[in-house]
């Protein structure tokens, strides 16, 4: 048996949450993922401006959009409740903005070259996004949500660093985002009740999440002069 036809059957087992395994798939690649940052007492301030701007590029501009998507594409009523809420939060409590706020203080807002940057991975995720298949966008979100309620730590010393004190946007989503990934989790599993047998192997449920993790890790890992790179490397 392969081992996405066991993750298959592991999604299907009675008296467990259907989601359990994705989640602690999605934890361990977040992990890996912060394990993998540079330790921030060793970069350059242009290395520190560089992940907050690449940062806030996809941020400010993708986060409600990707989230929209998400809504318009899963099929449940427990699904579309929890991610309106999550939409009004963004929306009523300006996130954008407060991004934007966190970015200028740090003297990290995004240029061209920032832009230019997570391009080629940002555009492979709205493809993604583009698709609107539910399951997998809610996998997507969870994933995200969940990264970035364990990166604000890390963007929060990037930006103290850089001689700034404006923290709102990371004492903001270092606990929000906790709520945030439970709620999902629990859309998922409103989602993946509906979704005909057998389950799609574990392999296909991650692909939205796979092509985001290449974006967050070409935020934190691209430098200056690497353009042209493939996004794998690094990683
Ligand atoms: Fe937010």
């Amino acid at each position: 048996m392969t081992p996405d036809r066991q993750h298959a059957l592991d999604l299907m087992t009675p008296g467990q949450s259907a989601s359990a395994p994705l989640q602690e798939r999605l934890d361990g690649v977040i992990h890996e993922l912060l394990a993998s940052f540079p330790n921030p007492a060793h970069l350059s301030a242009a290395d520190r401006r560089g992940i907050i701007a690449r940062y806030s590029a996809v941020l400010e501009g993708n986060f409600i959009y990707w989230m929209t998507a998400t809504y318009l594409a899963v099929e449940s009523d427990e699904a579309h409740a929890i991610i309106e809420d999550n939409l009004r939060e963004e929306v009523r409590d300006n996130h954008p903005g407060m991004l934007r706020k966190f970015a200028m203080a740090a003297d990290a807002m995004p240029t061209d070259s920032d832009a230019l940057a997570v391009n080629r991975d940002l555009q492979g995720v709205r493809q993604f996004v583009a698709r609107l298949s539910g399951v997998r966008l809610v996998v997507m979100m969870a994933f995200f949500e969940g990264w970035i309620t364990k990166f604000m730590p890390y963007l929060a010393e990037l930006a103290a660093r850089q001689g700034s004190t404006e923290q709102e946007y990371t004492d903001v989503h270092g606990v929000v985002d906790i709520v945030h990934t439970q709620g999902l989790f629990q859309a998922l599993d409103a989602e993946l009740a509906l979704l005909p047998e057998p389950v799609p192997p574990m392999a296909q449920l991650l692909e939205g999440a796979e092509a985001l993790g290449a974006l967050i890790s070409t935020i934190v890992h691209f430098r200056a002069g690497a353009i042209g790179r493939t996004t794998s490397e690094g990683r």
